[in-house]
């Protein structure tokens, strides 16, 4: 019912002020240099894909809590998963209400104290993410939504922000006048046609003049790279970013920020090849996907 979605809205909620609470003691005591040093990580896939006991400890919080409260509901968080699983699977039950976690987004930008990282904590029902809190302690940011509630910066400032006259919702000679955002994500293969070359191309072609040729009015105003995929999805949301993309996210990368996006009125959708079952409808993202391009 509404009002069980509510209580479990408030409850997620709670729990996601909590994760960042504990995120940003193990962030200043690093700052304050008694905690771990930055070499205190540990490599999971690849040089770049690392993981810090932070990283578990906050997972095992938000694991525990949830299976207390909600004892029937299922798991899926990043640090379990990497720890059990091998294999790439579709991992969101369509039956069993299931919450999907990560208890760090944003792993790298945190062991360099680099400040954009997050918890995201997403409740997703019959495959549809329907609550999403995505906390970033360092920036005092809690963001959050419920379908049909709305999305919420620090439970007050109702997303999108009120924009600037002489930015209007999205520019209408978009992309020009846009600020994009897109990752590098992980694999960085380093080959003619790998990834690495793909990537550095889309973000030069992006930086460069779109639509004109030179004078004014061709440009995009810029291109970031925040090193935290829900971050983005909740900078869309915000307004800050007019269009996000990434390829090679997982389900908890996306599944808070799709919510929070969606109910600040903006458009998600994925790309995969023709034919798959996972190529969503614009009204109907669904989790799974690797590529994703959200607009706000
Ligand atoms: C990663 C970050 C990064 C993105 C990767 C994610 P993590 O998550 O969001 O920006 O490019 O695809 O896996 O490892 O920091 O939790």
């Amino acid at each position: 019912t509404e009002e069980e979605l509510d209580d479990i809205y408030a409850f997620a909620v709670q729990l996601g002020k909590d994760a960042g609470k504990l995120l940003l003691e193990a962030a200043q005591a690093r700052f304050n240099g008694s905690g771990q040093s930055s070499q205190d990580f540990s490599e999971k896939d690849s040089a770049v894909d690392i993981v810090t006991k932070t990283d578990e400890d906050v997972e095992a919080f938000i694991k525990t809590s949830i299976a207390e409260k909600y004892p029937d509901h299922a798991f899926v968080g990043e640090e379990s998963y990497s720890k059990t699983c091998s294999s790439r699977a579709y991992l969101i039950s369509d039956t069993t209400p299931t919450w999907c976690v990560d208890p760090l987004d944003g792993t790298v930008n945190y062991t360099h104290l680099f400040p954009m990282f997050c918890v995201s904590i997403a409740l997703v029902l019959h495959g549809k993410p329907t609550i999403g809190v995505i906390c970033a302690p360092y920036l005092n940011q809690l963001f959050t939504a419920c379908r049909g509630r709305g999305a919420w910066l620090n439970e007050t400032q109702r997303l999108p922000l009120v924009r600037s006259p002489s930015i209007p919702p999205m520019p209408e000679n978009a992309p020009q006048s846009c600020v994009f955002s897109c990752e590098w994500g992980k694999d960085r293969k380093d080959r003619p046609d790998g990834n690495l070359c793909r990537k550095v191309e889309s973000f030069l072609n992006m930086a460069a003049e779109v639509g004109g040729r030179g004078g004014k009015g061709g440009m995009v105003h810029g291109v970031r790279s925040l090193g935290s995929a829900t971050m983005d999805l909740a900078y869309t949301a915000m307004g800050a970013f007019d269009i996000w993309w990434e390829g090679g996210c997982w389900e908890w990368d996306v599944a808070a920020g799709i919510v929070i996006l969606q109910e600040a009125g903006g458009l998600i959708t994925t790309a995969n090849p023709p034919g798959d079952s996972r190529t969503s409808k614009i009204e109907d993202v669904k989790l799974g996907s690797r590529l994703y391009l959200a607009i706000r």
